[in-house]
């Protein structure tokens, strides 16, 4: 692989939005004027490993997706697909992957959601790949301690406590993660369990999965409040940028 490896990204966009609140599809909702899709976009396309950016698009928005793309100032050495998206996360992967052409060898798989993630965690999680980990995750320590329970019959009722893992041992795990492209696609194609990242999908192929550093900026936009988190995060760049 090494300098010869090309690398692709899939981006699933293609979700509500549902614990956002009511609005238009998360993916396009506007951060600082852009919608968090380009914003997710740029962050993939500023690594210079990477040639394709596969967008995963809400299935009825795909039109209104590709003409955001051909508006906004992309980089001229990075080609871009639209696809419209499934009903889970996983289909909208799949979707995703099946568009890859021919020479790719390095899938990173993105979410939109993250819109902010520095292009050295990206490279970080390339670097991992083209090192020899047939897949890779970003991801942090945990600030709180996290507790298993027995999930309550009815919302709002008090809930059993089973165990407390060792926080030490755990991290939380952010996107962009990146996988020698035939683990995925095998990944993919054999578990159909219902999973919340591609990873676990390869660990359950009994395959290794290594964790690299991820970064606080890499944090995933899920409710109202993770908005005005990324608005400032951007209003800080802008100010150290000197604008
Ligand atoms: N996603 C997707 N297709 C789906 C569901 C989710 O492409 N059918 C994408 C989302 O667009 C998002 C990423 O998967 O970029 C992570 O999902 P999440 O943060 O849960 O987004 P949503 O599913 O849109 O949000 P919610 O669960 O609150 O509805
Ligand atoms: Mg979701």
């Amino acid at each position: 692989m090494s300098s010869e490896s090309r690398t692709a990204v899939v981006i699933p966009a293609a979700g509500r939005g549902v614990r956002l609140g009511p609005g238009a599809p998360k993916a396009l909702r506007a951060l600082n004027g852009t919608p968090m899709l380009i914003h997710a976009v740029r962050a993939m396309a500023a690594s210079r490993a990477v040639s394709l950016v596969v967008v995963v698009a809400p299935p009825e928005g795909a039109a209104e997706v590709k003409t955001l793309l051909d508006d906004h100032a992309l980089p001229e050495r990075t080609d871009f697909l639209v696809v419209p998206g499934g009903e889970s996360r996983q289909e909208s992967v799949r979707a995703g992957l099946d568009v890859l052409p021919p020479g790719i060898d390095i899938v990173l798989v993105h979410d939109a959601a993250r819109p902010l993630v520095p292009v050295d965690t990206v490279d970080g999680v390339i670097e991992a790949v083209r090192d020899g980990a047939p897949a890779v995750v970003p991801a942090l320590p945990l600030a709180d301690t996290v507790k298993q329970v027995e999930p309550a019959a009815a919302p709002g009722e008090a809930e059993a406590v089973v165990a407390t893992p060792e926080r030490a041992r755990l991290r939380a795990v952010q996107t962009p993660q990146g996988f020698d492209r035939a683990t995925l696609v095998r990944a993919h194609e054999t578990v159909t369990d219902n999973v919340t990242d591609d990873a676990s999908m390869v660990e359950q192929l009994g395959l290794p999965v290594v964790v690299v550093p991820g970064h606080e900026e890499a944090f995933k936009v899920t409710r109202p409040l993770d908005l005005l988190l990324a608005e400032a995060v951007l209003a800080r760049r802008r100010a150290n940028d000197g604008f």
